[in-house]
């Protein structure tokens, strides 16, 4: 089988990169991580990446406009040869010419249960609202921050006593399992 090239976009500590690329030893992933690039050349998530032997590429954005950031990383994707973008706590927004040129093609992962909760504080604001319900949502990637389609979701209970942390511990969790399945398959469905 022919894996299609993934990169992934961080920011951070790459807990859901990790997952991903961990997903794809398996001979039956259908896609194959190709880089790892982050806005932050501090990023933890890098040195996990560089020790799974997974080439890495870091800019920081500050004094660029959006628009030439997103050009320095969009060059980086083309020239690793991907096909698809996995955001994994990718904390910038994106140029609108950068997300049309990945159209169908840009996954991101956010923790809430979509279209709730778009942005930041996600588990905060679900545990003041009295939900009874967090969760994380997989979507694609449009202009608009946390709007595109969802195409996978996977729900936890907000229990008694919960702080922003702990729901965002029982998330994570579901996050880990979520992401690397549901990009599978949408690979799987879309080649
Ligand atoms: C995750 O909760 C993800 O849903 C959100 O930012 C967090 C990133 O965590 N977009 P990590 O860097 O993948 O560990």
């Amino acid at each position: 089988m022919t894996k299609a090239p993934l990169a992934i976009l961080i920011s951070g500590r790459g807990s859901n990169m990790a997952a991903l690329i961990d997903a794809a030893r398996s001979d039956d992933c259908p896609y194959e991580v190709v880089l790892v690039a982050s806005n932050k050349p501090e990023a933890a998530g890098l040195a996990t990446a560089r020790a799974a032997g997974i080439t890495t590429f870091a800019h920081s954005h500050k004094g660029l406009s959006r628009e030439d950031f997103d050009a320095i990383i969009d060059a980086e994707l083309r020239r690793a040869g991907a096909r698809y973008v996995a955001l994994a706590g990718y904390m910038r927004i994106l140029s609108p010419g950068f997300v049309a040129g990945w159209a169908g093609h840009m996954v991101n992962i956010h923790p809430s249960l979509l279209p709730l909760y778009k942005g930041l504080d996600t588990h905060g604001r679900a545990i003041a609202a009295g939900d009874a319900e967090g969760g994380c949502s997989v979507h694609l990637v449009t202009a608009e921050l946390d709007d595109g389609e969802v195409i996978a979701q996977a729900r936890v209970p907000i229990l008694p006593g919960d702080t922003a942390e702990s729901l965002a511990d029982r998330v994570l969790t579901e996050e880990h399992r979520l992401y690397p399945e549901a990009l599978a398959s949408y690979i799987r469905r879309h080649g």
